[in-house]
């Protein structure tokens, strides 16, 4: 792809657009600042700050699906925080039973874990201590986390990731491989109930670039999911300002485009439009460039198993992280909407995943130019009681 087009983007699928051009001050003015803040103002390790805004602080950069970040926490006593799913942040059409959200809400405790032990704090977590909620979450708390403080802790390496930690949706490098010990490293780095896969072998790659491709193709051509992803995409630095969530569409490029009339995101429902042949350019590239894939799967569907799937998918994505991999969840195929359904078939034949087994979740890999963080609402807004 010529480097100007590049800088396009990733859109639905939780995808993005990239802008990487250079339309010099006006590039930086559109930088949404506040939006990106929580990258940059966690709380230090060695403060004396209350040890769960530290951790909360970490906690909220953690991957979740389309940007929601559906965690809700109250400070409870001294020592408690109780996560709870905002209910009005899931994704009824792609998600129907809250699977996703909930492997979100996993990574974001698996973050929270790594934060209070770095900062000499033991986590003692009970997932849904009200019990667990099918077909979809309920007001009922997620997890009970109670700090303890213990000097004899060894902070985890992975700690230094969360900063650095992106999901890539670019297109990346195919001109290079990826080590199979490097993918060994990453499944490695599970530590929770999951099972971990790879895919590292060439025709096979190839048939699942094929499969997740179709499988995204398929969603961009169903209405209500493809409309859940389009209602969530802020374009320009303004939107994404006043709703640092949701799938960003910032930097010069595209915003120049929006004022020109050229980037409504409506355009991509319509599958005659210029917009949605766009999206295809993009996107296509993006999913047929993996060089590998790792994925998560559970012995079982439970709750737990989900928040188990989220702590070891955010470990991997720290791990490739901290290898130079991209990652980036490709998660069309996974769900559970009847017209997505063949692939899911499709991908449990190719992975062998067994039918009592769940796949949770499934990422490319591979080489590529390291993208800008996501927006985050900064965590003293995810406070509900006890701020
Ligand atoms: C359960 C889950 C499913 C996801 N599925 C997709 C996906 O299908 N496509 C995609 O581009 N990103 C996917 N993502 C990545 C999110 O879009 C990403 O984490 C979010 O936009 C925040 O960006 P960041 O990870 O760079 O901080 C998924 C993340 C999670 C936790």
């Amino acid at each position: 792809m010529n480097p100007d087009r590049r800088k396009i983007l990733k859109v639905m699928g939780g995808g993005v657009i990239v802008a990487a051009a250079a339309a010099g001050g006006f590039l930086t003015t559109r930088t949404p600042h506040r939006a990106l803040a929580p990258w940059k103002e966690t709380h230090a390790l060695s403060s004396n700050e209350d040890p769960r805004r530290i951790a909360l602080s970490h906690a909220i950069l953690a991957p979740n699906p389309h940007n929601r970040q559906p965690w809700l926490v109250d400070l409870v006593g001294a020592d408690t925080v109780e996560l709870y799913c905002d209910l009005n942040r899931r994704l009824p059409h792609t998600d129907p039973f809250d699977r996703q959200i909930t492997i979100g809400l996993g990574c974001f405790l698996e973050v929270l874990d790594i934060a209070a032990n770095a900062a000499g704090w033991r986590t003692e977590i009970e997932t849904f201590p009200g019990g667990e909620n099918f077909p979809r979450l309920d007001k009922r708390p997620v997890a009970r986390i109670k700090f303890v403080e213990d000097g004899a802790l060894n902070a985890d390496p992975l700690f230094d990731q969360i900063f650095l930690r992106r999901s890539n949706k670019d297109e990346l490098d195919v001109s290079r491989p990826v080590a199979t010990s490097d993918v060994a490293a990453i499944t490695g780095s599970a530590k929770h109930e999951t099972l971990q896969g790879m895919v590292t072998d060439a025709a096979q790659i190839e048939r699942m670039r094929k499969l997740t491709w179709e499988a995204l193709d398929t969603e961009i051509r169903t209405y209500l999911p493809a409309k859940e992803s389009v209602d969530l995409m802020r374009v320009g630095k303004a939107e994404i300002e006043a709703n640092p969530d949701g799938i960003d569409l910032g930097g010069a490029f595209l915003e120049s485009l929006s004022l020109l009339g050229q980037l409504d995101p409506k355009g991509m429902l319509d599958q005659n439009s210029a917009m949605f042949s766009q999206s295809v350019a993009i996107l296509k590239p993006s999913m047929m460039s993996a060089m590998g894939y790792v994925y998560v799967k559970t012995a079982g569907n439970t709750r737990k198993d989900q928040i188990a799937a989220g702590r070891d998918y955010v470990r991997f994505n720290f791990k490739a992280t901290e290898l130079g991999i991209a990652m980036h969840p490709v998660s069309q195929s996974l769900q559970e909407y009847e017209e997505v359904a063949p692939y899911y078939l499709a991908a449990r034949d190719e992975l062998g995943v067994a039918e009592s087994e769940t796949l949770q979740m499934l990422a490319t890999i591979g080489y590529g130019a390291k993208p800008e963080p996501s927006p985050r609402w900064g965590y003293e807004t995810r406070i509900r009681k006890g701020a």
